[in-house]
């Protein structure tokens, strides 16, 4: 099956930089139209916005987004359902870390950990879900393939994010939902040392194609496309 994503209605969630920004670019050049969020850097969302008119998106929205935030979310999901009709394509994205030894992390660095990558991402699918049509793409991480030190609460959120996936692709079989898990990226996140983001985007949007066979909550790992 492949998809054509021309004028298809796709959310990037932390599309204000790294792998977000690339994937918005990657739907941009295929001419779908955008939703992207951002959470601080409002200015660099914008310029994301510009270069993905472009490079062929014929309608972009930026809008804020804290997923630690419950409001935030639902203002961001009402912000979308306003604007589109429905959702083609939701690329739940955003994410954070604090790379320490468990012991040493603060209790709000676990908790904003899990608020963000887990808690905030499922109770934007559940707002955004009744309308999505096609996918849900759910950027987890090798960190959830494995256990890494230095990452157990990140670790933790990107398990459960996975788990989430697998669990609700059983509920939607009329949906194609699937982890992406990136390995090492050039973003913040990681020092900018590691994979090319373009190269992160580029699986993402394939995946989106329906360029992968891909059974149902599959797990698509980056380091079978290094
Ligand atoms: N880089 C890696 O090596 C790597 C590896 C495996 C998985 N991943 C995953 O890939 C995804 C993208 O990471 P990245 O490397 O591109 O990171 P990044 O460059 O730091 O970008 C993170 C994005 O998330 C947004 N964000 C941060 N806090 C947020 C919040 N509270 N609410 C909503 N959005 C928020 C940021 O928005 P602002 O900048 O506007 O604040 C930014 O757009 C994450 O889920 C990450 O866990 C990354």
């Amino acid at each position: 099956m492949t998809v054509d994503l021309r004028g298809k209605v796709v959310v990037v969630t932390g599309a204000s930089l790294g792998i977000g920004r690339a994937t918005a670019f990657g739907f941009a050049a295929e001419g779908a139209r955008l939703v992207l969020s951002y959470h601080e850097h409002e200015g660099e969302a914008r310029a994301v916005a510009e270069h993905c008119g472009e490079l062929g998106a014929p309608e972009v929205v930026t809008a804020p987004l804290d997923l630690g935030d419950e409001g935030s979310v639902r203002a961001f999901a009402a912000t979308v359902l306003e604007r589109f009709e429905g959702i083609d394509i939701l690329v739940n994205n955003a994410g954070i870390v604090v790379w320490r030894r468990f012991v040493e992390q603060e209790l709000d660095e676990i908790e904003t950990q899990v608020r963000v990558n887990l808690l905030g991402t499922l109770m934007l699918t559940r707002l955004l879900l009744p309308g999505v049509r096609d996918a849900v793409i759910d950027i987890a991480s090798t960190a959830s393939l494995h256990g890494s030190a230095t990452l157990a609460p990140y670790g933790a959120s990107k398990w459960g994010l996975r788990g989430f996936t697998k669990a609700l692709a059983k509920e939607h079989p009329e949906l194609r939902l699937y982890n992406v898990h990136p390995a090492v990226t050039a973003t913040r996140m990681n020092d900018f040392k590691g994979m090319d983001p373009a190269r992160v985007a580029e699986v993402i949007v394939r995946v989106a194609r329906g360029g992968i066979a891909l059974e149902p909550g599959a797990d698509v790992d980056l380091r079978d496309f290094a």
